[in-house]
């Protein structure tokens, strides 16, 4: 299968700060792709390229088999975007905006369906600065969506709102998808990218430091595994610390972190229980992106 958007060594500075340094990735038609990494990393810098918004500095870029430099209204029609930045003024109604947008574009589809499938019909009146969060995200949505784009770009939709919020959204993306439509999906968040992408690329200082699906990067990681429980009536660190695997016992208060390798829950289970003691919300904690993140930069995600 042709690829729906090849970036190659991509590279763009604003003066000095090198926004976008080397990036490289495709994207497969019908897939959300993740691009995902801290603040300042170059997420959007790198998508405002894709979309030819800005020009680079290096590399190439192509989407649907256009260089978006050379024919931006072409490719405008066919894809759908909403910008990180996006904001409309407070007085626009919803209607009133999707006629705006309807204007830029060739071909679009009817809004009054699409308002019925983000949930937004009651709301054709009202006024953009009276929506609540969830509203606005839903908005922008329908007006990435008005040309019936075959790849939709999503720039930290979700920040900002509420974690239920959140999570609806995390389902408006899904359907997006299942109509048939690819996805490009920018966020800070791993839970996000866990929840929703099927491969992704990480990001830090303008370059891809790692490009997977999410599963695979996790298992990349040799890492250990860490289990946690709590025990009210006191305990002896060094009963666990004997335990095959085991290379670090915590305890803060009544909360204690084993880590180790190997079958760590079983192990730490048994020594429990041959010492007569009753761990309360016995639970291993898996490695998850942030610890990939972490495992390659040496930093948190988020400082
Ligand atoms: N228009 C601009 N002029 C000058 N510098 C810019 C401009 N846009 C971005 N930068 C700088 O380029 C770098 C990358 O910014 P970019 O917005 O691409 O990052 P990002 O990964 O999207 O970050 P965030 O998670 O905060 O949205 C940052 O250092 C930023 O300050
Ligand atoms: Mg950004």
């Amino acid at each position: 299968m042709n690829p729906i958007i090849e970036v190659r060594n991509l590279r763009k500075a604003y003066g000095r700060t090198k926004a976008v340094d080397d990036v490289s990735l495709t994207v497969q038609p019908g897939e959300i792709f993740g691009i995902v990494g801290p603040n300042g990393a170059g997420k959007t810098t790198t998508i405002e390229s894709i979309i030819g918004l800005r020009q680079p500095d290096g590399g190439s870029v192509s989407v649907l088999g256009m260089n978006p430099q050379a024919e931006p209204k072409k490719l405008g029609n066919r894809i759908g975007v909403q910008l990180q930045e996006a904001a409309l003024p407070d007085r626009m109604k919803v209607w009133e905006a999707l006629d705006l947008y309807a204007s830029f574009y060739e071909r679009t589809v009817p809004w009054e369906p699409l308002l019925e499938t983000w949930g937004l019909a009651e709301k054709r009146q009202a006024q953009f600065g009276n929506l609540s969060g969830g509203q606005k995200q839903r908005l922008f949505i329908s007006l990435a969506l008005l040309n019936d784009p075959e790849v939709v770009f999503l720039d930290e939709l979700t920040t900002g709102l509420d974690p239920q919020a959140r999570r609806a959204t995390w389902d408006l993306v899904r359907a997006i998808r299942e109509q048939g439509k690819t996805v490009v999906l920018i966020t800070h968040f791993m839970d996000e990218i866990e929840a929703l992408a099927d491969r992704v690329a990480i990001i830090d200082h303008g370059r891809v430091i790692a490009l997977d699906t999410p599963p695979n990067l996790v298992a990349q990681l040799q890492s250990e595994t860490q289990v946690h429980f709590t025990t009210p009536n006191g305990f002896e660190a060094d009963v666990l610390r004997a335990v095959a695997g085991v290379t670090a016992v915590n305890q803060q208060n009544q909360q204690v972190t084993v880590t180790g390798r190997g079958p760590l829950l079983a192990n730490v289970a048994a020594a429990l229980a041959q010492h007569n003691i009753a761990p309360h919300d016995l639970r291993v904690q898996q490695a998850n992106l942030e610890d990939v993140f972490l495992a390659l930069t040496g930093r948190a995600i988020r400082n």
